[in-house]
């Protein structure tokens, strides 16, 4: 199909700060979809008729109008946190054409001059705050896109809180336009409560003395976790993620969540990545919501339950890791039956029943037993002793495709 949608980028600058081809699609346009403020910024030249989103907002007049011409209205580029970007996900690029305005990051980095690919670019906009945990490093550059007027002064909060006091905050409202200013500070001492409401913050991170310093990698120190001791543990941690080898996009189940650390290094280690996890106590629910949030992970889905009950209608996963529960009937065998063509099952067993069971699976579906035993020097007497860890058989099967 030839493209009969076309998503004009328009700054706050309005029609003047147009290109030709966005101001002859404009003029050529039959209907011209888009927020109150943006469809105010047309001049009396542009005939169209114009229509507001509704509230709540949908795609659907655009959806609807498929194979007709239509033009929409986005701010800066539509591919960025944007509109353009919402419709692309329904409709193919062909059906398409976009004219894209410089948008707020690109403009925020040409007036701090900072490199835009040296930046983090994040949005706060209808999303919670505590994704920003899993960003903050000593020398990180954020671009922010803010929720509202309130949000400096939230994340200035943030900051303190998590001993970024000292990192420097810039909110550079309205961007492009004639209302456009600059606010700088230091985290430490914000005191602006409100700023406008169309803003992005820059943020320039630095890491006070007691800021916690959370690596890359996975296998983050036990004391990062609120936890009542079910926890499997760094070492381990870290073997485990390797075998369950996340990429981009892909979906977990973390079966016996725990304190969920399996399921939050999982989501940590791409922004795409999915976790849903599965716990059966209570309170191990409530240390797991904790630490998504303190660990920057809070779209982490938790599933309150025991398996295999619990995983009954849940989405099918690309990897499956079951920290416990290996022995309850049904678990194992409804886990390797919902996993996907290509995906892996990563089980760790300590008990003898455990390690029996994963035994008895690999002889029915293959995979490989590894065993992992730890040890770490520990004091005895005036001098140093190995003290063992429980260790844990790990069976990782890939199933075909
Ligand atoms: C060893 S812990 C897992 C630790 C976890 N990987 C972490 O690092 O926090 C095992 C967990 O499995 C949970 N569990 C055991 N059987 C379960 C079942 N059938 N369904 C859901 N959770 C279960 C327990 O409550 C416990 O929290």
């Amino acid at each position: 199909m030839t493209p009969w949608l076309i998503i004009v980028g328009i700054g706050e600058d309005g029609y003047a700060g147009l290109g030709k081809a966005a101001r002859r699609a404009l003029l050529d346009a039959v209907e011209v979809i888009g927020a109150p403020r943006q469809l105010e910024l047309l001049p009396p030249c542009v005939r169209a008729n114009r229509r507001a989103w509704p509230s709540p907002f949908s795609l659907e007049p655009v959806l609807r109008r498929r194979g007709q011409s239509t033009c929409v209205l986005a701010s800066g580029d539509p591919m960025l946190f944007g509109v353009g970007a919402s419709l692309a996900r329904q409709l193919p690029s062909s059906e398409m054409r976009v004219l894209p305005a410089p948008s707020s990051a690109s403009l925020a980095a040409a007036r701090l001059g900072w490199a835009l690919q040296d930046c983090t670019l994040l949005s706060l906009v209808a999303r919670p705050l505590a994704a920003l945990n899993a960003h903050l490093r000593h020398g990180a550059k954020l671009l922010v896109l803010s929720n509202d007027g309130t949000s400096p002064a939230a994340v200035a909060a943030l900051l303190r809180e998590r001993g970024f006091g000292a990192s420097r905050i810039s909110v550079l409202e309205h961007l492009g336009g004639e209302a456009e200013r600059r606010i700088d500070g230091l985290a430490a001492d914000w005191v602006q409560a409100e700023t406008a409401a169309l803003n992005l913050l820059a943020l320039d991170c630095v890491a006070g003395e007691g800021a916690r310093r959370l690596p890359l990698t996975t296998g983050l120190a036990d004391g990062c976790y609120r936890h009542d001791g079910q926890l499997t543990k760094r070492d381990v941690r870290a073997v485990t993620l390797a075998r369950l080898a996340p990429m981009p996009g892909e979906l977990l189940w973390d079966v016996g969540a725990g304190c969920g650390s399996i399921g939050i290094e999982w989501m940590r280690a791409h922004p795409t990545c999915r976790t849903l996890a599965i716990e059966a106590n209570d309170g191990r629910q409530q240390h797991i919501a904790f630490n998504r949030d303190a660990l920057g992970v809070p779209a982490l889905q938790l599933v309150c339950g025991a398996a295999p009950e619990a995983l009954r209608g849940l989405e099918r996963p690309d990897a499956i890791f079951i920290g416990g529960g290996v022995t309850v009937p049904g678990v194992v065998e409804h886990c390797w039956e919902q996993l996907k063509p290509g995906g892996r099952l990563v089980a760790n067993a300590v008990t003898l029943q455990s390690e029996a069971t994963l035994v008895s699976w690999r002889e029915r579906i293959g995979g490989e037993l590894t065993r992992i035993a730890i040890a770490q020097a520990q004091p005895l007497g005036g001098f140093d002793a190995w003290r063992a860890a429980l260790p844990i058989t790990l069976l990782e099967v890939w199933k075909p495709c």
